[in-house]
């Protein structure tokens, strides 16, 4: 379904899809930073360097929207832009939108960088935005689905390929979850109250919370995912049927687990119960996703050998199926008794956000940036450097927060004869110093094969056959 032939440059609107993919480059580079600065102020309190505005509470939304909304979000824009004009073999409905779509969101940024810091926020985690700025979104977002859909309307393909079906989905949801999540009333420019009190409110917020995970950092790269890895196999998908059936399963699944971060809580045990349920359930299509992805691979193994890209997106799949493994087992309740606020739920978070999101979206953006360019990579070799550096560091990261976190939550439960806690807070804080410090290099040594990838982006562009093809 995927189509091999390479069209001539101009019939597509390249130009937005560079732009997106350089702000993506550069929002890693930024997140990463103030993630890695965040894991070091864990390990040494100090770096809070008692300002307000460098302060771990600050800071970290900053780096969580970073990450989730300017570098997922660009990759996102970048590629469904790449990947809805390539396989309807049409260009983008409308450039007045495209060009709102890119400034719009840079725009969104730019805010979110500037109010967080500040300490303006509305509270809710990923929607930390005040209310003006989410009616920027929404209208960012409305110019995005329109240029969407229009593009799908005008395709000269009569098939809509998969991969366009889960784009088409993550923009739908994402739509609504951010509508309903921020419905508020505003008494200044800056601060609102919630429509919401109490545990609807905390319900409200872990629907959204959690689908933000399902449509935009999974649904999302999964189209991505359908498109890129047969792209770069030169490959059909493994199994298209199969793809269809996971792609009803798990936008039919996602939408009822949100209740699974919300266990032993004021939210009533059957509400609990039913999120744990659907997350065990959606065990099946995720695995069934990641299958399909990988052995869309067979009879072309060799090419892992050669193709450090290629490596980037079956180890990008083996950390989604790790981290949709352990999801599941994290929301039944026994077990996230133990897990619930412990640095266990980081490792999980950064086994998908590092493994799967950064991954996917690292290869994806070395398939698509040299063809964007009319080029070839400037250097396999440094590829394949980044390649172990994301892989060591993403190692080093989560195996500290699973060793940190299990022995934070055995010690946060353990009792002496008498039925008194063994160990005062201070003491398991401590016990945990050892690990951010390895979480900490781990970030580190991630963060610079980033600045690899940066400097293997610019010589690839810089050497584009000529100036035209750069702008
Ligand atoms: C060099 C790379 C990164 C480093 C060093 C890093 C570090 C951190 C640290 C230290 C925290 C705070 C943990 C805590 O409060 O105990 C955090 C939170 C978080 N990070 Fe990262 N991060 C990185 C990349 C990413 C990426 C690429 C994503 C997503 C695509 C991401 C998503 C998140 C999320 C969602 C949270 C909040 C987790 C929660 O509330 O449970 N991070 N990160
Ligand atoms: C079948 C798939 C998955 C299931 C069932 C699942 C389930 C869970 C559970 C039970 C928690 C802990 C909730 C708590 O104790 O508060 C959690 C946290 C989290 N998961 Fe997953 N997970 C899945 C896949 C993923 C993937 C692929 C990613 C990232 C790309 C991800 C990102 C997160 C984040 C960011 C949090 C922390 C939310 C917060 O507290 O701020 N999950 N997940």
């Amino acid at each position: 379904m995927v189509h091999a032939s390479t069209p001539p440059l101009e019939m597509y609107d390249y130009g937005v899809i560079k732009k997106f993919s350089i702000m993506a480059i550069i929002y890693a580079v930024v997140g990463f930073l103030v993630g890695d600065l965040l894991a070091w102020q864990l390990t040494f309190p100090d770096l809070n360097f008692d300002s307000p505005y460098l302060s771990f509470g600050r800071l970290r939304p900053l780096h969580t929207s970073a990450v989730i909304f300017a570098f997922g979000g660009s990759v996102l824009f970048a590629t469904s832009y790449y990947v809805v004009q390539r396989t309807c073999k049409a260009r983008l409905f409308s450039s007045a939108l495209t060009n709102f779509t890119f400034w719009g969101w840079n725009i969104i940024v730019l805010a979110v960088v500037i109010t967080y810091p500040l300490g303006l926020s509305q509270g809710k985690e990923y929607a930390e935005t005040i209310w003006p700025i989410d009616v920027l979104i929404t209208l960012v977002w409305v110019a995005y689905f329109i240029n969407f859909v229009g593009t799908l309307a005008k395709r000269k393909e009569k098939h809509i390929y998969v991969a366009n079906w889960f784009y088409l989905a993550f923009i739908i949801t994402v739509a609504v979850l951010h509508l309903v999540n921020n419905a508020a009333v505003p008494v200044n420019w800056t601060d609102s109250y919630s429509l919401y009190s109490g545990v609807q409110d905390a319900m409200i917020q872990w629907w959204y919370g959690h689908n933000a995970v399902g449509f935009f950092l999974t649904a999302a790269f999964l189209g991505l995912m359908y498109y890129f890895v047969p792209k770069q196999a030169e490959r059909p998908v493994y199994s298209y049927r199969l793809s269809i059936v996971h792609f009803w399963a798990i936008i039919f699944l996602y939408i009822w687990a949100g209740p699974h971060h919300l266990h032993y809580t004021a939210l009533p045990d059957w509400a609990s119960t039913l999120g744990a349920t659907f997350s065990i359930m959606l065990l099946l299509p995720s695995w069934g996703g990641m299958i399909n992805g990988i052995m869309t691979l067979s009879g072309a193994w060799h090419k892992l050998r050669t193709d450090p890209v290629l490596r980037f997106f079956i180890i990008s799949l083996s950390f989604y199926g790790m981290s949709t493994f352990e999801g599941p087992m994290m929301s039944i309740k026994a077990v996230n008794a133990l897990s619930h606020y412990t640095d266990w739920t980081i490792g999980h978070v950064h086994s998908g956000a590092l493994g799967w999101v950064a991954m996917v979206s690292f290869g994806a953006l070395y398939h698509m940036v040299p063809r964007l360019y009319g080029t070839t990579i400037y250097s396999k070799g440094l590829i394949n450097l980044h390649f172990w550096l994301s892989t060591i560091g993403v190692v080093l990261y989560i195996t500290a927060m699973w060793i940190s976190g299990v022995m934070q939550g055995l010690m946060w439960r353990a009792y002496d004869e008498f039925g008194n806690l063994t160990y005062s807070f201070a003491e398991t804080v401590a016990a945990m110093h050892p690990y951010y410090l390895i979480r900490s290099v781990g970030g580190l040594v991630f963060l610079l094969g980033s600045l690899v990838m940066v400097y293997n982006v610019y010589k690839t562009i810089r050497q584009a056959p000529d100036r035209a093809a750069r702008a």
